[in-house]
């Protein structure tokens, strides 16, 4: 949540920031701003609102300095105006912000009797304010806020600039992520490497409690005693096409067209296709990049007697399919939980378990702080995270990819089928450590997933069914989703897609529930999206779809093939190809993607940038 970025070289930098600031508006986009030193005096452009309206600002100004900061804002303290815009200043003074500070009344109720003139709502001003006093005690900007830090709570990312040093760029890490790119003579501070990729893929991932000073052509951290300390400097693998749309009108429309080969590149180094066999590749903190060889691996993942998984949002309802796939694959007892639920209990991790953080950021707050604590727990961990180097992918034991590219649609997609495609290759290779699954039934499935990119692709045709439908669903007063067994997180994955992008009521809920309070909100106003693919649970689904019908609820049934019973029962009926009982979930996500994001389009809502929402909640 929060973008930032800073920049000192000889390139433009309004024109550097303002482009770093476009890749990372999906971390948030209530307001944005620069400020550049320009001619030696801090000059800043804010503007409220995505960063289009800093854009028509800032093309009507001119800058002649070289060194300067961005900031692109999801509002915590304060409402999303101009004057609590990044970057704030004080004095000689300005910086951006990522996190929380949570001791800001505190701050700054001292710095009111102290005299100070605030002039924004926003906790990171205050910052501003205290680095701005030990600039005035005569402290250098690495200084001020070696002596600031330990006065401020919470999370936060800095990058900050200072008038008396016009050739520094100075910025802190403590929670939210920050990058430092490093270019020929020129230097980038950034929340995300995806906001530098075009100029350098030289980066350093800056850990907690480390400060960094850059200077065109050197830089230095220095860790909070303020010794300096070397770091390994990585090349990243990362094609700057991937964040572009490429002639799709949306981000989300590009993610959902990709899962296709998504889906196939988040499965292939995982399957040895000559011998139709399992063979997971799992890199872990003590093999240096590589994937463990499969007699280690083997031996690693024997012994586990309990599988927890922790994840937010779109990840967590992955985690919960995996439940049912882990559990039915591989006989092993698994738990799932929100990560903000999990890291404040007390959870009882039993020894032999094994945590699973799902992440496709590897930022999310909550999650990281749950793989932190299940680590102090003396649990070992398995991330599956799509952002190589991430927080969580640096800090889990074991780590498994989702290889989906970027994703910059705010509301996940072609990251979740990725994962669901990664939790069926574990669950079958657990299957086979665990001796649950038969060597035919292992082929059995690894046969269908090779199959599951060309059934992803048949479903995608729904594409221009749900841009007609929409027309008459954007009018429905509510949406029910239904979904049973491994179906059921799907029907809540549909209704999140629906209540993010068109902001419309829905509900996810297990089919056999319906009976216990839903079904007095069905009338003909209600739509009911139900899952009912041909399984086990199928007439079960059925017959809770006979129940809604008969108090008028206008059913959408997802099935299996020619169905003309479901066909009877519902207003629409869609079809999925017929797959393994375990990846019906990957196929019935597509067409609730599919509607929602129709439904959002015809409703004239930013698909890509729905209202108070952050692709990385990197606060809690
Ligand atoms: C935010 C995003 C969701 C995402 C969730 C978890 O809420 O809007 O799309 O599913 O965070 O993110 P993660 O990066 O941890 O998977």
């Amino acid at each position: 949540m929060c973008g930032i970025i800073g920049y000192y070289g000889s390139r433009d930098p309004k024109q550097v920031i303002y482009d770093g600031l476009k890749k990372l508006e999906y971390r948030g986009y209530d307001s944005a701003g620069i400020a550049i030193l320009d001619n030696g005096k801090l000059k800043r452009v804010r503007s409220a609102g995505k960063l289009i309206h800093l854009k028509e600002k800032l093309d009507n100004e001119k800058f002649t300095g070289n060194i300067g900061i961005g900031h692109t804002r999801w509002a915590t303290h304060g409402v999303p105006n101009e004057s609590n815009a990044h970057p704030h200043a004080v004095g000689k003074i300005s910086l951006v912000h990522n996190g929380i500070i949570e001791n800001y009344q505190e701050i700054k109720e001292y710095l009111l009797k102290e005299g100070a003139k605030i002039t924004s709502d926003t906790d990171s001003e205050l910052v501003a304010h205290l680095i701005s006093r030990e600039i005035e005690k005569g402290s250098t900007l690495k200084e001020a806020l070696s002596t600031v830090i330990p006065k401020l709570e919470g999370a936060y990312s800095i990058a900050a600039l200072s008038e008396n040093e016009p050739d520094t760029l100075v910025a802190v890490k403590n929670g939210p992520p920050l990058v430092l790119g490093l270019g020929k003579d020129e230097c980038f501070v950034a929340s995300d490497a995806q906001a530098i990729i075009t100029y350098t893929n030289k980066v350093i991932f800056i850990d907690d409690h480390e400060i960094v000073v850059a200077k065109k052509d050197k830089y230095q951290i220095y860790d909070m005693k303020g010794s300096a300390i070397s770091k390994k400097i990585t090349e990243l693998d990362m094609s700057p096409d991937a964040i572009e749309k490429q002639g799709y009108p949306h981000f989300m429309k590009k993610e959902i067209y990709e899962q296709p080969r998504v889906v196939a590149a988040a499965m292939s180094p995982h399957i040895d296709v000559a011998n139709l066999k399992i063979s997971l590749q799992v890199v872990s903190s003590d093999s240096n990049g590589e994937a463990l060889k499969q007699d280690e691996l083997y031996s690693q993942l024997k012994h586990f007697e309990r599988v927890f998984i922790v994840a937010c949002g779109t990840s967590f309802y992955a985690g919960l399919t995996g439940e049912y796939i882990l559990e039915a694959m591989a006989g092993i007892p698994v738990e799932v939980e929100f990560a903000s639920e999990f890291r404040y209990r007390k959870p009882v991790i039993p020894k032999n378990s094994l945590v699973i953080v799902i992440s496709q950021s590897g930022e999310t707050a909550d999650t990281l702080a749950s793989l932190r604590m299940a680590k102090e727990k003396g649990a070992k961990t398995l991330s599956i995270c799509n952002a190589k180097n991430s927080s969580i992918d640096r800090e889990a034991f074991f780590k498994m990819y989702m290889k989906a590219d970027a994703e910059i649609g705010v509301a996940s997609t072609k990251a979740l089928t990725a994962t669901l495609a990664l939790l069926n290759l574990l669950g079958v290779y657990l299957g086979r450590v665990n001796e649950t699954l038969t060597r035919d039934e292992e082929k059995s499935y690894l046969r269908s997933l090779q199959a599951l990119p060309s059934e992803i692709e048949k479903v995608l045709a729904y594409d221009s069914f749900f841009d007609e439908a929409a027309l008459t669903l954007k009018d429905y007063k509510g949406f029910l989703y239904m979904g049973r067994g491994v179906n059921y997180p799907m029907a809540m994955e549909g209704a999140l897609k629906l209540k993010e992008l068109a902001y419309m009521h829905a509900e996810g809920y297990a089919a056999g529930e319906m009976k216990h309070g839903p079904i007095a909100l069905i009338d003909d106003r209600m739509a009911v999206v139900v899952v009912a693919p041909t399984d086990d649970v199928y007439e079960k689904t059925v017959s809770n779809l006979e129940e809604v019908r008969a108090r008028g609820g206008q059913i959408i049934a997802i099935g299996t093939g020619h169905n003309e019973r479901l066909k009877s029962l519902a207003k629409h009926y869609l079809s999925l190809p017929k797959t393994s009982w375990n990846l019906n979930p990957v196929l019935s996500v597509i067409p609730l993607q599919l509607m929602a994001y129709h439904v959002a389009d015809r409703l004239g809502f930013d698909v890509d940038q729905p209202r108070n929402l952050a692709k990385s909640v990197t606060v809690e």
